[in-house]
């Protein structure tokens, strides 16, 4: 069976990819319908974009399936600022469900180019099954940690554009198993690539009461970390913390009654610290970020999508130091630092949702879009 069908014959066998209202499609339908050349193979109307989908869509001569249910963030902006020539490479360095590239796709020459890279088997197998079809597509199971020597090694650089849509998918916080989710009972994992060591049930049970509460505080910013990490280290004297639901049960236990009743679920902020440390989030994006610039060609664009404010500001740290900013002391009559500019900001503030776009998908709530183009290497060469 071509893997165009086993995405069909998936769908249809309910084998956990999302099922249609009519048996054939999905129950929910997708931003991608909204696509110019994209339709839904029994053409269904665009105006149920803005929600999930998991179905058949047509692209000029060549055909995507998407059955994975995640609905893309900023998904027209992102691709906006991403694409600048039909004929050009680009990079989606977190492809996920692989909505915005198959936005991008639609807009690519038969000439264009597109890497697609997720450090998720999962994501990858998908992609491989529903993107097979599309020759002008390659897809790398990787940590975009190691960006530069992947793309190198694939023969891809430089490129035009690259994406980086951060976080998780709604797949991974879906199937209950990937243990992302203070919604379902599952083992504590966490681990976007199960290949990697260190996994949530790891850090709730081996690491210090003190070194909990800092990743609690830091990634989470979670007012009662202390708290928590304490009953953290209470509760595992007795057995070891295994499961999402033993977690979260510690967690209410530690956040007065009072405290829980209002805002988000008491263990979101837990888990987000937990999850941004098992993968080491904030590490390979500070890693990933000047790569990305050294692998664009001179006016390819970065567009990176943040989902909390620590990432958001390291991304704009970053994309200011490529400003070239005279760091001399202000005392020093002349430039000795050197300082010259890599790239431009293409905006200043970032680019937020709709409230239409929080609406339909309330995941999109946090997210921020900045991008960045890279300027002449001529221009580098002239200033330094
Ligand atoms: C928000 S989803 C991307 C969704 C995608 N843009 C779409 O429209 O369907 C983020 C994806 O990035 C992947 N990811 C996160 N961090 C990564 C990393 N350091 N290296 C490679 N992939 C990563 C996750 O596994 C996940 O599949």
């Amino acid at each position: 069976m071509g893997s165009a069908d086993e995405c069909r014959a998936r769908r249809g066998a309910g084998s956990g990819w999302a099922q249609t209202r009519d048996g054939r499609g999905a129950d929910e339908y997708s931003a991608l319908a909204k696509v110019p050349g994209f339709g839904y193979a029994d053409g269904h109307s665009s105006r149920t974009a803005g929600r999930e989908f998991a179905g058949e869509v047509r692209m000029g001569e060549g055909r995507v399936i998407l059955a994975y249910k995640h609905t893309s963030v900023l998904l027209n902006e992102a691709v906006d600022y991403w694409f600048t020539d039909p004929d050009g490479v680009y990079v989606d360095a977190t492809l996920g469900g692989a909505g915005h590239s198959a936005l991008l796709l639609s807009r690519l020459s038969p000439r264009g180019k597109l890497f697609g890279l997720d450090q998720d088997p999962a994501a990858i197998r998908r992609g491989g099954e529903c993107l097979a079809q599309e020759t002008r597509v390659t897809l790398l199971r990787t940590n975009f940690a190691a960006l530069e020597d992947k793309l190198r090694e694939a023969g891809a650089l430089p490129v035009n554009g690259i994406l980086f849509d951060l976080g998780v998918s709604s797949p991974q916080l879906d199937e209950g198993e990937r243990g992302f989710s203070y919604m379902r009972d599952a083992q504590l994992d966490m681990r976007m690539d199960p290949g990697r060591e260190l996994t949530a049930r790891d850090i709730v049970n081996s690491w210090s009461a003190d070194e909990i509460c800092r990743v609690i505080r830091r990634f989470g910013e979670e007012k009662w970390a202390k708290r928590i990490a304490e009953f953290i280290a209470q509760a595992r004297e007795t057995h070891p913390l295994t499961t999402t639901g033993e977690l979260v049960d510690v967690i209410k236990a530690a956040i007065p009654a009072s405290a829980r009743r209002e805002g988000p679920h008491p263990a979101k902020r837990t888990f987000q610290a937990l999850r941004i440390a098992v993968n080491d989030e904030l590490g390979v994006l500070e890693r990933a970020l000047d790569q990305a610039l050294r692998c664009l060609v001179p006016g390819g664009h970065l567009v990176v999508i943040t989902f909390h404010s620590l990432e958001d500001r390291l991304v704009k740290e970053k994309m200011r130091s490529w400003l070239g900013k005279c760091t001399c002391p202000p005392d020093l009559p002349v430039c000795v630092c050197g300082a010259a500019a890599s790239a431009r900001l293409l905006n200043r503030k970032p680019v937020l949702p709709s409230a239409t776009e929080i609406e339909n998908n309330p995941r999109s709530r946090s997210a921020k879009l900045r991008a960045a183009e890279k300027i002449s290497e001529s221009l580098n060469d002239t200033n330094s």
